[in-house]
């Protein structure tokens, strides 16, 4: 099976690619022109930015000059996250499509609940509002799906009880190790589909013991065994390199980790993540 073509279904139908292609942290220009390009070259179709990552335009230059047709990418960008009124909000996105030179895409996310400066402000208000602009591209058929990032169980409720459209999609911070699973029920319960960022737990998780002895075990990298994880979760990982042999390796992924396996992988406990 190649997860790089094969699709998950959002609740209001539209498909998406199973494995995307992050590009946080993958420089504006020629790295994320390049980045792209390879990983379009070798298949993947679903491609994940923001406007806060400032590539949006290296992002839609890559696919324009790819010649895959518009249609057969998917592709995300996300609303700043200080960004928290309705008008603020509309200019912006309609700003990302034409950086991105696209007439629509397929995904738009509010990035995070607050401002990355004030992490945990309260903005339900602000939120609400984002949404309704996210809406409005929703209803004009420039987003095929719309949703939020970062989003606690706390955060959606705002949400589904304020807003029209139940998010299609949280975007969040999964990978072996982290415990989301309140997020992942209220979502499975609203329908609300969850990708996941940082699969690999930004590079850290591949030196994880377990991780590495399930690699051994099962003749896989450590890359594999973290993605196909999430991917036997249901969820969509969205792994990033910059590497074209990385981007192939974190696309083969058609084997099974077994229910043993997995008991230990679920057993990893805590964030591998490190900052400096
Ligand atoms: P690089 O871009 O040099 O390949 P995450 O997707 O969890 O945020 O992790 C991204 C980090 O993991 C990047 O630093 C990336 O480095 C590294 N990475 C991605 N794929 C692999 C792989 N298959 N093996 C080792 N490191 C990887």
């Amino acid at each position: 099976m190649n997860y790089l073509t094969e699709t998950y279904r959002l609740a209001n139908g539209v498909k998406m690619p199973k494995v995307g292609f992050g590009t946080w942290q993958i420089k504006p220009g020629d790295d994320a022109y390049q980045a792209v390009s390879h990983a379009l070259s070798v298949g993947y179709r679903h491609i994940d930015t923001a406007q806060g990552y400032g590539n949006e335009e290296s992002v839609g230059k890559a696919i324009h000059d790819s010649g895959i047709p518009r249609e057969e990418i998917f592709l995300t960008t996300k609303l700043e996250s200080h960004i928290k009124d309705y008008e603020g909000a509309l200019a912006a996105c309609e700003a990302s499509l034409k950086k991105l030179s696209v007439g629509y895409v397929d995904l738009i996310i509010i990035h995070a609940p607050w401002p990355w400066s004030e992490m945990g402000k309260d903005c339900k208000e602000g939120n609400i509002e984002a949404f309704r602009a996210l809406e409005t591209l929703y209803e004009r058929k420039q987003a095929r799906a719309i949703g939020v990032s970062n989003f606690s169980v706390e955060d959606l409720e705002n949400i589904v009880a304020h807003n029209d459209v139940v998010p299609h999609v949280n975007q969040i911070g999964y990978f072996i190790g982290i415990d989301q699973s309140k997020t992942i029920e209220y979502c499975q319960k609203y329908d609300i589909f969850v990708q996941a960022y940082s699969p690999l737990g930004i590079g850290y998780l591949l030196e994880n013991e377990v991780v590495n002895e399930a690699a051994k075990a099962l003749a896989k990298t450590p890359a594999q065994i973290c993605i196909r994880y999430l991917l036997q979760k249901g969820v969509a990982p969205l792994p990033k390199s910059v590497n074209k042999d990385r981007m192939i390796e974190n696309a083969q992924l058609d084997f099974e980790i077994d229910t043993d396996w997995m008991a230990k992988l679920d057993a990893v406990k805590g964030d591998p993540r490190r900052w400096e």
